[in-house]
């Protein structure tokens, strides 16, 4: 396979696929060439933007950044939370779906020249296997939020960009801190600094436009101004940075911590939904709201008469009242159409089979 790339992102040691012509025709290297520094400089000396290159060594640098197992995963997850969506023709959904999978992956090949970034990334991976996870969970989710917002897409690109490496600033922080289930408060000063960090980094050794780096440094500012690290508030908060800000929230709860066990999804909905207006701004806690499912298929969840039942259709919009079936006792089996039978109400997500109540027996 042969791909073309920037002239100046071609990684050293990949090799010419056809040969390269200056401005007046002449050929300056045959194709079989294997670039180094300094011909890479020369052809880009020449005016020449881009070049044609064998794909065995994107396919190996695509892999050491980003596995195919979680680059499945990241198209799974992405199909899924788009078809909760639910609200319009699947027409419409799968054209989204294709158009935000071809950017993730613009995103990740875009970064496979930044040799500085894409160590960084490795090492992400191997010593930071969470970070490296919440990254790409973090990027879908900005993505998905972003699509439904509107946004152009330059400004999905962009958005992308800085979601993947929003928390590329804590590669800096001890992973002793970054495993502690209590910090003191010099610590969390540290893991305060990781915005930072993270922005200086990407200054000097990516070449990302400046939107990128500001929703970066941004990603910790809360809508109130209580965030880090310069208090900022309101539309101040590059806007990109105030959707990384939600995702990054939606990420981290639905994942299991040194210090805590993840929460549910209704649990992480109705926490977004009492920071509208102070960590979030309520117009993404809106789009969220109607995008995001708090009770995807086949969870288990008790109802407000102890009743045990699985999700086992939706009613988009209407997320908070699903089809459910009851999963226990002589009802078992029976559905329950919560659109249809307005006196059931579900109290809580059931996280394990075990929980499921006896009540109805
Ligand atoms: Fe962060």
């Amino acid at each position: 396979m042969i791909r073309e790339v920037k002239t100046n992102y071609a990684e050293e040691k990949s090799v010419l696929a056809e040969p390269v012509y200056n401005r007046q025709g002449k050929m300056i290297y045959p194709s079989g060439t294997v670039i180094t520094v300094f011909n890479r400089m020369q052809i880009y000396m020449e005016g020449v933007q881009h070049i044609r290159i064998y794909e065995k060594m994107l396919d190996y640098q695509l892999q050491e950044v980003i596995r195919p197992e979680v680059h499945n995963k990241m198209t799974a997850q992405l199909r899924q939370l788009v078809r909760i969506r639910g609200t319009k023709p699947d027409e419409d959904r799968d054209f989204k779906l294709y158009e935000v999978k071809a950017m993730m992956s613009s995103v990740v090949e875009d970064f496979l020249g930044e040799k500085a970034v894409i160590e960084k990334l490795a090492s992400m991976r191997s010593a930071y296997e969470y970070l490296y996870q919440h990254s790409v969970g973090v990027m879908i989710k900005s993505m998905l939020l972003g699509t439904s917002l509107g946004l152009s897409k330059m400004q999905l690109e962009s958005l992308g960009r800085a979601a993947i490496f929003h928390d590329i600033g804590m590669l800096f922080i001890p992973l002793e801190i970054m495993k502690k289930p209590k910090l003191t408060e010099e610590e969390y000063q540290t893991i305060k600094s990781h915005p930072v960090k993270g922005y200086l980094f990407l200054k000097d050794n990516a070449s990302l436009d400046a939107e990128i780096l500001k929703a970066i440094l941004e990603h910790h500012e809360r809508w109130d101004g209580s965030g880090y690290p310069n208090q900022k508030k309101g539309h101040a908060i590059h806007e990109n940075g105030q959707v990384i800000r939600l995702a990054d929230t939606f990420d981290s709860m639905l994942n299991d911590r040194p210090y805590r066990k993840a929460y549910s999804v209704s649990e992480v909905h109705e926490f977004i939904m009492s920071q509208s207006g102070t960590h979030f701004n309520p117009k993404l806690v809106e789009e969220f709201k109607q995008n995001i499912n708090p009770y995807p298929i086949n969870t288990l969840v008790e109802l407000n008469d102890g009743t045990s039942a699985v999700v086992t259709g939706t009613n988009a919009p209407f997320h908070t009242r699903p089809i459910l079936t009851i999963v226990k006792g002589p009802l078992r089996g029976k559905k329950i159409d919560l659109m249809k039978t307005r006196s059931y109400t579900i109290i809580k997500t059931l996280k394990d089979p075990g929980e499921v109540s006896d009540t109805v027996d």
